[in-house]
C-alpha cells in the first residue's frame, strides 16, 4: 500500500481535554475583549424601541470573537494593545456581524450562533436594515480612530462586498473553477482577518515589514478558515456549528469539495453529483458527503486548508516569541480542525 500525502491524512483526534476552550486560549487578552465589549455595547445603543429590541437580539447573539481577537494579538504581539486597538476590534466585529445578518438573507438561513436568525425572527426587511446600521455605526466609529483607519476599513470592506457579490453572480454555475472560488473566499472572508491583523500591527507601531508578514497570515489564516467553513456545511453537525448548514449546497453555491470532485471524479460520478446539485428539495447533504468523503475530495480541501494554514504559521516566524504569538500559532490549526 502506498503512504498517504499528508494532505490525505485524517488529522490526529485531539482529547477533549487537550483541546483549550476560546476563554483558556484567549486568557491574555481577556481584559482587552471585555474592553471591546464595552465599546459594542456604547455604540450599539438606540432609545428607539423597535431598533433597541434588535440589538438586544444581537447582544446575546454571539459569536467567537475571532476577528477582534486577532486583532488584538497582533497587536501585542507586536508591541502592546492601546484604546484605538479596543475602537477597531470593535469596528471589526460589527463588519462582520452587519455581513452575517445580510448573509443569513441571502442564505435563508434559521439559525446562527445558537439562536434565530434576524430574518427568521424580524424578516428581510429588517435585517438588510439592519445590517447597514450596523455598517454605518461601524464606519461612524472608525472615523474615531482616523482617516488611515478607515480607508483601510473600508478597502476592505469595499473587497468584502465584491466577493460576496462575486459568489452570488456564481450562483448555480457548475463549472466554477478553484482559481474562482480562491478569489470568492480571498474577498469575503480572508481580507478581514488579514485586515484585522494589519490593524493590531500598524497601531502597534510595528515597523512596515513586519506589518505585510501579520497582514499575510491573517490572509492565509482567513483562506484555511473559510475552506473549513464550507466543510462544515457539507459535513458539519448543526448542534455544535450553532448555524444552519447546507446552504452552500441548497444555494448552489459551489466550494472546493465539490469543485474538485467535478473536476476529478469519473464521468458517471461527476455526473450523478451534478444531477443532485441541479435537483429540487433541502436534503442534499445526506446524499452528497457520502460521495465527497469517498472519493478523496473532503481530504482535498482538508489538505488545502492546512496548506494555507501552514502559510499562515510561516509568517509567524517574523514575529518575536511571546505568548501572543505562540496563540497566533495555535490558532493556524485550530481554524481547520473545528466544529464551529
Ligand atoms: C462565519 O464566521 C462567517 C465566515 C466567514 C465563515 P465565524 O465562524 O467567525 O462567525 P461567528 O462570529 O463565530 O459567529
Ligand atoms: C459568508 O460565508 C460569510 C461572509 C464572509 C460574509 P458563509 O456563507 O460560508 O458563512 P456562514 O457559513 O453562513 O457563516
Ligand atoms: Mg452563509
Ligand atoms: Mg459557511
Amino acid at each position: 500500500m502506498h503512504a498517504m500525502p499528508t494532505h490525505q491524512m485524517p488529522a490526529p483526534a485531539m482529547p477533549a481535554a487537550a483541546m483549550p476552550t476560546s476563554a483558556e486560549l484567549f486568557a491574555p487578552i481577556a481584559r482587552d475583549l471585555e474592553a471591546v465589549e464595552r465599546v459594542l455595547r456604547q455604540t450599539l445603543d438606540s432609545r428607539q424601541p423597535g431598533v433597541a429590541r434588535l440589538v438586544s437580539h444581537l447582544a446575546h447573539y454571539r459569536g467567537k470573537r475571532l476577528r477582534p481577537a486577532l486583532l488584538l494579538l497582533t497587536a501585542k504581539a507586536c508591541g502592546g494593545v492601546s484604546p484605538a486597538h479596543h475602537t477597531l476590534a470593535a469596528v471589526v466585529e460589527m463588519i462582520h456581524t452587519a455581513t452575517l445578518v445580510h448573509d443569513d438573507v441571502l442564505d435563508d438561513a434559521a439559525v446562527r450562533r445558537h439562536a434565530s436568525t434576524i430574518n427568521a425572527g424580524w424578516g428581510n426587511q429588517a435585517s438588510i436594515l439592519l445590517g447597514d446600521w450596523l455598517f454605518t455605526h461601524a464606519f461612524h466609529l472608525a472615523a474615531s480612530v482616523d482617516a488611515r483607519a478607515c480607508r483601510l476599513i473600508g478597502a476592505t470592506t469595499n473587497r468584502l462586498c465584491a466577493g460576496e457579490l462575486h459568489q452570488i453572480c456564481e450562483r448555480g454555475n457548475l463549472d466554477l473553477g478553484e482559481d474562482a472560488y480562491f478569489d470568492i473566499i480571498d474577498g469575503k472572508t480572508a481580507e478581514l482577518t488579514a485586515c484585522c491583523c494589519r490593524l493590531g500591527a500598524l497601531y502597534a507601531g510595528a515597523a512596515e515589514a513586519m506589518i505585510e508578514r501579520v497582514a499575510n497570515y491573517g490572509r492565509c489564516l482567513g483562506v484555511a478558515f473559510q475552506i473549513a467553513d464550507d466543510l462544515l456545511d457539507l459535513i458539519g453537525e448543526e448542534r455544535a456549528a450553532g448555524k444552519s448548514l447546507g446552504t452552500d449546497l441548497h444555494q448552489q453555491k459551489l466550494t472546493l469539495p465539490i469543485i474538485w470532485h467535478l473536476a476529478q471524479a469519473p464521468a458517471e460520478r461527476a455526473g450523478r453529483v451534478r444531477q443532485l446539485l441541479e435537483s429540487p428539495g433541502n436534503h442534499k447533504r445526506e446524499k452528497l458527503a457520502p460521495e465527497l468523503e469517498a472519493d478523496g475530495a473532503v481530504a482535498y480541501a482538508r489538505g488545502r486548508a492546512e496548506e494555507f494554514a501552514a502559510r499562515a504559521a510561516a509568517e509567524l516566524a517574523w514575529l518575536p516569541p511571546s505568548p501572543c504569538q505562540a496563540i497566533l500559532e495555535q490558532l493556524t490549526d485550530r481554524v481547520v480542525h473545528r466544529d464551529c
